[in-house]
């Protein structure tokens, strides 16, 4: 039985990633630097002390990247030596839809993971429907304000579930052929913030309005919010890129993938209502 280490497993997309595994009967080991219980293994990327141990009796991995560490080549790397060492064969890679093969950044472990690792999958979905729920500027600011405050202007974005993200997972971890490719997953549409707005809006009765700033102003916000500067001014610059059409775009990955549609942002507001006006 395949055993898989998901990094990242007590976040958005590996929770619901190492849930629909074990629906599968394969055996998802999360990863975490706070272990509870049994089905979690100590991982820090910070310390690698802890990487054999959590790769032990594993044969495929999920890969998320340290959060906010803006070249993680330094870290990634030596933990895919051990990995391989120590018998995975797969990984499966998050990155994001905004950063090509080659980009700094994910765009680095992107050409890390495709050169080294013998069967690989890169997943590059567009922005997640969840950052109008979670610990995200977007939901923040609608927490706050009843505003979504961005630099995109009226451009727009194929938003996906966080869910379709994790089957689209699934498969490209336990599929015996290995899908050897870089997956652009969106949502069935994109959306510019103003239309996601007014579907809040719709379904929550939540006065929720889009205000659009500068590519600067934004990332000042980020920064006043915790962020490090240089990780502030890189979210600020994805923004802008979706002003200028970059993520105006919606492919068919969720259904070829998973033989299902993928949700629909109004689908998705319906099903957590209560997170938007609890
Ligand atoms: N949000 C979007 O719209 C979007 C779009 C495209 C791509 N992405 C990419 O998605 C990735 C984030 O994925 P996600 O949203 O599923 O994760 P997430 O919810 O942000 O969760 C982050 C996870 O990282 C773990 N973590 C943090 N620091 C760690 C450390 N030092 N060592 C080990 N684990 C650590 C945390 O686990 P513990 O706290 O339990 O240790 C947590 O489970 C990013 O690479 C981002 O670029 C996001």
């Amino acid at each position: 039985m395949s055993a898989v280490l998901v990094t990242g497993g007590t976040g958005t997309t590996g929770s619901l990633l190492a849930a629909a595994l074990r629906e599968q009967g394969a055996v998802a080991r999360i990863a975490t630097r706070t272990p509870v219980d049994g089905e979690h293994v100590r991982f820090d990327w910070a310390d690698p002390g802890t990487h054999d141990a959590a790769l032990s009796g594993v044969d495929r991995v999920y890969l998320i990247a340290p959060i906010g560490v803006v070249d993680a080549v330094p870290v990634v790397e030596p933990f895919l030596a051990r990995a391989l060492r120590a018998g995975v064969r797969r990984v499966v890679l998050l990155s994001s839809s905004a950063v090509p093969e080659g980009a700094p950044g994910l765009g680095a472990l992107h050409h890390l993971v495709r050169t080294t690792v013998p069967e690989w999958t890169v997943l590059r979905p567009s922005w997640f429907m969840q950052n109008f729920l979670a610990d995200h500027p977007v939901a923040r600011s609608v927490r706050t304000s009843g505003e979504i405050v961005t630099a995109t202007g009226s451009g727009r974005v194929a938003f996906v579930d966080a869910a379709d993200i994790a089957a689209v997972a699934v498969r490209a971890l336990l599929d015996e052929v290995p899908h050897d490719t870089a997956h652009v997953i969106t949502g069935p549409e994109a959306l510019g913030y103003a239309d996601a707005a007014a579907v809040v809006t719709e379904v929550t009765g939540l006065p929720v309005r889009h205000r659009s700033v500068s590519t600067d102003d934004l990332a000042a916000r980020h920064v006043a919010a915790g962020y490090p500067p240089e990780f502030a001014a890189l979210l600020a610059g994805l923004d802008e890129a979706i002003g200028a059409g970059a993520e105006d775009r919606v492919t068919s990955v969720v259904p070829d993938v998973t033989g299902r549609p993928a949700r629909s942002f109004a689908e998705f507001v319906t099903a957590h209502r209560e997170a938007f006006t609890g």
